[in-house]
């Protein structure tokens, strides 16, 4: 879904499905909250994406309001702290990296990662926002969602919320925000041999 106040120019080299360019991260969100429904649909998906062995390591914990959202908000650097906490809502991702008979999942992170990515299409499909953040404390992201520190890594969080524009964006976060570009497909794909 385009979202028309935000500002999006991408176009795709080669044919593929609009969503790809069609989402983006912008930092500004309105302050509506999100249905129980709209949050179900967003696991839901999330929770349907490829993991090596379907060990499904991915961890969500979330928040929207109360304590927890102010114990959320306190993980946040400096800088998404700018413009983070108007979000609907946060969520910390973990990885399991030890699974439940002690061995080492090696693609916790990889699968992390496409979970996150159906998260993000799915909220895009649903005319919602998201951003991801590795500018947190890492360790005080254990304590706020009171994960074990043994079993899993701390990925990052998410700001998930309703688009806004410009206006519902602190004047300190507004520059840079529009959707980016990305390398020429060249530079990330070699058929055969990688060649610089
Ligand atoms: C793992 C990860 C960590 C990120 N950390 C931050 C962050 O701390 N603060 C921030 O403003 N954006 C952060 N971003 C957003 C990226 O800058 C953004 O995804 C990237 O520029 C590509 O833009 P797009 O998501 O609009 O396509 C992060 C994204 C990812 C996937």
């Amino acid at each position: 879904m385009v979202v028309e106040n935000l500002k999006n120019s991408r176009k795709a080299a080669a044919a593929i499905e609009p969503m790809f360019t069609e989402r983006w991260s912008s930092k500004s969100f309105t302050n509506d909250s999100l249905s129980d429904d709209q949050i179900a649909s967003l696991f839901e998906a999330a929770h349907w994406a490829p993991s090596s062995s379907n060990k499904q390591p991915w961890l969500f914990v979330y928040a929207t309001d109360g304590p927890d959202r102010e114990r959320f908000n306190s993980v946040l650097n400096e800088q998404n702290c700018k413009w983070a906490p108007n979000a609907a809502m946060l969520v910390l991702v973990f990885a399991r990296t030890v699974g439940e008979d002690g061995g080492k999942i090696r693609t916790a992170q990889f699968d992390t990662g496409a979970a996150w990515m159906s998260f993000a299409l799915q909220a895009n499909r649903m005319g919602l926002n998201t951003r991801a953040m590795g500018g947190i404390d890492l360790d005080a992201a254990y304590a706020a969602a009171g994960i074990d520190r043994a079993s899993f890594e701390t990925v990052c969080a998410l700001a998930v919320g309703a688009p806004g524009n410009e206006e519902d964006l602190a004047p300190e976060a507004r520059e840079g925000n529009s959707a980016n570009g990305r390398k020429d497909v060249s530079e990330i794909a070699f058929k055969g041999k990688f060649t610089s």
